[in-house]
């Protein structure tokens, strides 16, 4: 089998991109480790703290934060680094090449219930002009990404990755250490009958989603003429994993709980890498108003609306705004 650094180079990426990418994933193995230990590390559980964006922090929370973050301040490649867990930028090496940002554990609420959780990630070029600490330089759109990537950390652990030249998927060979090419070139089916949403916040929806899901859930007998089923693995990066193996629509709209927070999910930590990843494998992701990848971010810890998955599908979702 074909190993990450043999694919990444016959994707023409750089050697000093190759070797970022390789640190990322030193530090994503160790996360791995830390979270197959589980309850005997006493890695489960919450802290007593909460992050910038008011979340109660779970302990692998912060443990991953601190690996990634630990492991790219010291790799002289990365200028400045952006996570969901941490307030503000961290400025890395001055001469650094890379910017990147993470979501060091997507879906931490699983933690405590042994189920998947994963780490996203993207990369940009760090402009020469930028001191390491200066936020604007983040808020560049993810059309702008020269890398992104997750890892998710279930029953194998898995990397699904791309350089802008298709998204390639694979899985983590424990015996070695080495990230082993199980699938080339994935590609999302055109056309799905799944989808994935979390229906409890329904009553907060606008009413053109109201509207798309009843007529999802009415079957074959409704206006689509054919039944649809439903997952909801509450980790986005386990409900991503699942749209770029076998399709399906992915969403988490905007919604009318707090008015200032058009969506749930942040745009530089999740919808951006998991928006490049979808559309390098055939998919859309849109915000409802436009392409994810355009929105010019205005905030390191911004949120967006997210329809995410197989075109048919998010095309379809659309025609109904
Ligand atoms: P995080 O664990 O990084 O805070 O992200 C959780 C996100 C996303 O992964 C998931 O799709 C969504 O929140 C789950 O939301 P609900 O709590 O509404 O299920
Ligand atoms: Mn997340
Ligand atoms: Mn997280």
């Amino acid at each position: 089998m074909k190993r990450l650094n043999s694919q990444l180079q016959d994707d023409g990426a750089p050697m000093e991109l190759i070797l970022l990418l390789r640190t990322i994933l030193a530090g994503c193995k160790e996360i791995s480790f830390r979270v197959s230990q589980g309850a005997l590390a006493g890695v489960l559980g919450s802290t007593l703290s909460e992050n910038v964006q008011g979340e109660t922090q779970k302990k692998l929370d912060v443990i991953s934060n601190q690996i990634l973050k630990d492991i790219l301040s010291e790799s002289g490649y990365v200028k400045a680094i952006s996570s969901e867990e941490e307030d503000d930028v961290v400025g890395c090496n001055p001469n650094g090449n890379y910017l990147v940002s993470f979501d060091p554990l997507d879906g931490s609420s699983n933690t405590d219930i042994n189920s998947l959780i994963g780490t996203i990630f993207s990369i940009t070029h760090a402009p020469q002009w930028m001191e390491p600490d200066d936020p604007s330089a983040f808020l560049q759109p993810g059309t702008q990404a020269v890398a992104a990537g997750y890892v998710l950390y279930g029953p194998s652990t898995m990397l699904a990755l791309t350089t802008g030249k298709g998204t390639h998927i694979y899985t983590l060979d424990k015996t070695h250490g080495g990230f082993l090419l199980t699938t080339a070139n994935i590609k999302v089916p055109e056309q799905t009958s799944e989808f994935s949403i979390n229906a409890s916040n329904q009553r907060h929806w606008q009413p053109h989603i109201q509207n798309y899901i009843s007529d999802l859930l009415a079957g074959k007998e409704g206006p689509r003429e054919k039944n649809f089923n439903m997952r909801w693995v509450a980790a986005m990066v386990g409900d991503i994993h699942r749209v770029l193996c076998r399709g399906g629509i992915f969403m988490y709209p905007q919604d009318a709980r707090e008015p200032d927070k058009p969506g749930k999910l942040r745009l530089l930590y999740e919808a951006n890498p998991m928006a490049f990843l979808v559309e390098q494998a055939g998919g859309l992701a849109n915000t409802g108003d436009g392409r994810i990848m355009e929105v010019m971010p205005t905030d390191i810890h911004q949120r967006v609306p997210v329809l995410i998955g197989s075109k048919g599908e998010v095309e379809t979702c659309l025609e109904y705004s």
